[in-house]
């Protein structure tokens, strides 16, 4: 869908005809994430990435956020980059302390209402910028769950350790498509490489792949999560720590508990079918084994399963139940990554990160190299 917006956005942007067959400039279309709002916080010290943040919020519906250190004084540059290099030690010798990271102004902006964020920062010595990585600090916890991106800039430097920096700081964040490097060579195409980009974070794809565990009794099933902002906040506490309730039969068709906190309602009247986990009054489970019509927000489901295979997992009719909802092992998106990571990575000479089979040119560790 966000490929199929920018192929037409970008068919438009390259011609436009008036009446007459005369062509003219057309006002760029924004792609806007299919799921939730988005945010790009950025650290610039020189423009570089602010320069990036102008051409992106030309192509992308997003709130944008700067970091700024407290310290507007340091001259990260001034004396073979002393500053800069001071703070990257402290913060490698202590990365767990917050003391360790600069000191940087308030932000006023909440990370936590934003579905998507798009990180943009500087690269320093092959790691990420200290000043953002205060931020990424502060904010990584709250980043569980979420669709993160990240685009780093630098001069030459391959940007792996600024990917490992981000995995660090935000380990629960869903990272979203392959990192952008812009560098020195590719900065005057940036506009191009963000259009080709930003369709690759496919956010529709990734939201789909939500699920979490259901354990009773010492058996799990899995159960895919719903399209709700229910179910992403359930998904996002489920990275930091399972959820246990006890839960009792009602109805003869359902086994419902108080999840002890409460989730945003987004109710519809419907019929629900052997499978359904719905969230009602705010902030009790059902899952059910038979069928109502009331009042839900949609959780998630469990696919496949018979009522009679159902009510023997749930235990219905045995009393109260204590079940415990828990985010899958992660495999898919976070995995794959961290093995491509892990080996060296390549990328085209316009910065994307080159797939495994691509040809031509590529650039690994700073090495022009052939792909026949
Ligand atoms: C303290 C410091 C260290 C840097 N280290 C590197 C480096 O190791 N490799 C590199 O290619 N660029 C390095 N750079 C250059 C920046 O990564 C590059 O200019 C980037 O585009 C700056 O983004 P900005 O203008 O938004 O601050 C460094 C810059 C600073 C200030």
């Amino acid at each position: 869908m966000i490929r199929n917006l920018l192929l037409g956005m970008v068919g438009l942007m390259l011609t436009c005809c008036s009446s007459e067959g005369e062509a003219v400039a057309a006002t760029p279309a924004k792609v806007a994430a299919e799921r939730g709002k988005t945010l790009v916080a950025y650290y610039s010290y020189t423009g570089n990435c602010r320069s990036i943040v102008a051409e992106l919020k030309k192509q992308l519906d997003a709130d944008v956020l700067e970091i700024t250190p407290a310290d507007k004084t340091q001259k990260y540059e001034a004396n073979g980059y002393a500053i800069g290099t001071q703070l990257l030690s402290a913060i490698s010798d202590n990365p767990t302390d917050e003391g360790s990271y600069p000191e940087i102004d308030a932000v006023a902006t909440d990370v936590a209402e934003y579905e998507n964020v798009v990180i943009v920062t500087p690269l320093w010595w092959s790691q990420m910028a200290a000043i953002m990585q205060t931020y990424l600090f502060r904010v990584g916890p709250t980043l569980a769950g979420k669709h993160v991106a990240l685009i780093v800039s630098s001069a030459s430097s391959g940007i792996d350790g600024v990917v490992a920096d981000a995995e660090r700081l935000a380990p629960n964040a869903v990272w979203m498509g392959e990192p952008l490097w812009i560098n020195n060579s590719n900065r005057s195409k940036a506009g191009t490489l963000l259009a080709e980009w930003l369709p690759t974070l496919d956010f529709k794809q990734k939201a789909e792949i939500m699920e979490m565990n259901v354990t009773v009794d010492g058996r799990t099933l899995t159960a895919s999560l719903a399209d709700t902002e229910a179910a992403r906040t359930l998904h996002a506490a489920l990275q930091q720590a399972p959820l246990t309730y006890e839960a009792r039969d009602y109805g003869g068709f359902e086994k419902v508990g108080s999840l002890g906190r409460s989730l945003p309602t987004s109710d519809v009247r419907l019929t629900t079918t052997v499978g359904d986990i719905m969230l009602y009054s705010g902030n009790q489970a059902v899952i059910f084994y038979g069928s109502n019509t009331w009042e839900y927000t949609p959780l998630g489901r469990i696919e496949n399963i018979s009522a009679e295979e159902l009510k023997t997992f749930l235990g219905a009719g045995q009393g109260n139940k204590s079940i415990t909802f828990s985010a899958p092992t992660p495999t898919s998106v976070k995995s794959v990554q961290k093995a491509a990571a892990s080996k060296a990575a390549s990328y085209t000479t316009s910065g994307v990160r080159a797939t495994a089979n691509a040809r031509g040119i590529q650039i690994t560790n700073g090495k022009k190299t052939i792909n026949k």
